[in-house]
């Protein structure tokens, strides 16, 4: 259960929209937020997803030890901006592990958050389309993975991480109010806090200064910096520069 009031007492949103199970917050959100043009900031809080989404169109497993959210947004945005967003909500993220929990967690670009080199939470930013080059409205989702389930599916064993593993006290509502707090903070002065959050960002990127191989491609890459808008720059064995855009790629950790 969600104590929907608490919520919109203690941040900006207007309403909160709470499942036991739904397909996935992202997509209701979305589909919620064409036809309610005049709703803004809105919160929809799932405890499992039936169809939990991941970008490059892969699945985000998500039972009922978890804790799946997506967070409307309704300013234009221009498309170039959009992972920059994914950036500042990962900052945020992990801002708010560390200040209620004092947990130290790392960023795998663009969108991942590790916790004991194995991923804890994935954020998916998707923007809804205006005219123009510009977004009418963002969803921003993320899903945390809570407590160890019973089973973990063999294609995660290795690679997937609890709160738990860490933190037994773990509050739902007040992980939602202190993130979607930081995060509008953030939000709100993005031109101010832009350089700060790149910075942070880049402390907290373990594939930074490392090698890294791209799904389907054997080139190996040197990461060695993330530009203003959230791209990893890299260098090949022949030292040309290669642009990496999250849209296009997985990155393979390689040290
Ligand atoms: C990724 O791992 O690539 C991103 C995963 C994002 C998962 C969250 S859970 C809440 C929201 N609803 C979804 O279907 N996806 C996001």
């Amino acid at each position: 259960m969600i104590n929907k009031e608490r919520i919109m007492d203690k941040t900006h949103v207007s309403e909160v929209l709470y499942f036991t199970e739904i397909t996935s917050t992202n997509t209701y959100l979305k589909d919620y937020g064409k036809v309610n043009s005049d709703k803004k900031h809105v919160l929809v809080v799932a405890d499992s997803q039936t169809k939990g989404r991941g970008r490059l169109h892969k699945s985000f497993y998500s039972p009922d030890s978890g804790l799946y959210f997506s967070l409307l947004y309704r300013f234009p945005l221009s498309i170039q901006k959009l992972q920059l967003i994914t950036i500042t909500a990962a900052v945020a993220v992990a801002k708010t592990l560390k200040d209620l929990y004092r947990l130290d967690v790392k960023i795998k670009w663009l969108n991942d958050i590790y916790l004991n080199q194995r991923k804890l939470c994935g954020i998916l930013t998707e923007g809804v389309l205006s005219q123009g080059n510009h977004y009418d409205f963002i969803v921003l989702g993320i899903g945390i993975n809570v407590k160890t389930p019973q089973r973990i599916p063999e294609e995660l064993e290795g690679i997937f991480a609890a709160l738990d593993e860490e933190i037994n006290n773990f509050d739902k509502e007040t992980f939602l109010i202190h993130f979607i707090n930081n995060f509008d903070q953030y939000m709100n002065n993005l031109e101010r806090y832009q350089e700060n959050i790149i910075s942070t960002y880049k402390d907290l990127c373990f594939i930074l200064n490392k090698n890294i191989r791209i799904l389907n491609s054997d080139k190996l890459l040197f990461a060695y910096d993330i530009n203003s808008e959230g791209h990893l720059l890299t260098k090949d064995e022949d030292n040309k520069v290669h642009q990496l855009n999250s849209g296009e790629v997985s990155i393979i950790y390689e040290d």
